[in-house]
């Protein structure tokens, strides 16, 4: 399953980016809003393209499909290779559609169900991203979600790629993962937070001490 990071935030991308754990970027108006506001919005997203050269989806703010079009062209001007994200409502589908139609990639979010996956699938969606985290919030089962969904996609072959979104923590990856997910989308904080094991720091600093022990035996230090 490929990772990519939830975030805007350009330190924690390059960070990521540097260790090779991620292949994408996926950004929406909140993460944006979190980041200095004397950013110039479209010379931030043009860095993160520049920083992961993979996968970067961008957000439109529009309710209206001609307005979400009008956004996408525009983003697309930013970078051609962006993947334009569009919200789970009707309006957003019939943008989905010309997108498609266009062959440029499309993001469907804010998916709380498997009809809505289905729905954005038939639309012409490159990817759906089901929202796991905000339905664990209001006490529903947001991994169930996900894999009814995947169980529908290999039932029937749907193409659309199955985003793992609104992760809260490794245990959701672990999950989404084994559910049969294309990708996690996952904030910094989880993705330091899966890569990290107690015993393989105290393995480290062991296997350190004893060669610095070993070392002073030979009298090499
Ligand atoms: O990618 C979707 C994600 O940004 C939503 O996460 O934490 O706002 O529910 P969250």
């Amino acid at each position: 399953m490929e990772l990519y990071i939830d975030s805007a935030n350009l330190k924690e991308i390059q960070d990521t980016a540097s260790i090779g754990i991620i292949s994408g970027v996926t950004t929406n108006p909140s993460l944006l809003a979190k980041e200095d506001p004397t950013l110039d919005v479209k010379e931030l997203i043009k860095h993160i393209y520049a920083t992961i050269g993979g996968h970067v989806s961008v957000e439109v703010v529009s309710t209206d499909t001609a307005g979400m079009l009008r956004e996408a062209d525009e983003i697309l001007k930013w970078f051609p290779e962006a993947t334009i994200k569009i919200p789970m409502i009707p309006k957003g589908l019939a943008a989905v559609k010309e997108l498609s139609r266009q062959e440029i990639p499309t993001n469907v979010t804010l998916i709380f169900s498997p009809g809505q996956a289905l729905a954005a699938n038939n639309a012409g969606a490159t990817y759906v991203s089901v929202f796991l985290g905000r339905l664990d919030d209001i006490g529903s089962d947001g991994v169930a979600v996900v894999r009814e969904t995947c169980e529908i996609w290999d039932q029937h072959g749907l193409e659309s790629m199955i985003i793992a979104a609104s992760i809260r923590h490794p245990i959701h990856v672990l999950e989404c993962a084994k559910a049969g997910a294309d990708i996690a989308t996952v904030p910094y904080k989880v993705l330091q937070q899966i890569m990290k094991h107690p015993l393989t720091d105290s393995g480290v600093a062991t296997f350190v001490a004893d060669h610095e022990k070993m070392m002073k035996s030979k009298g090499a230090v």
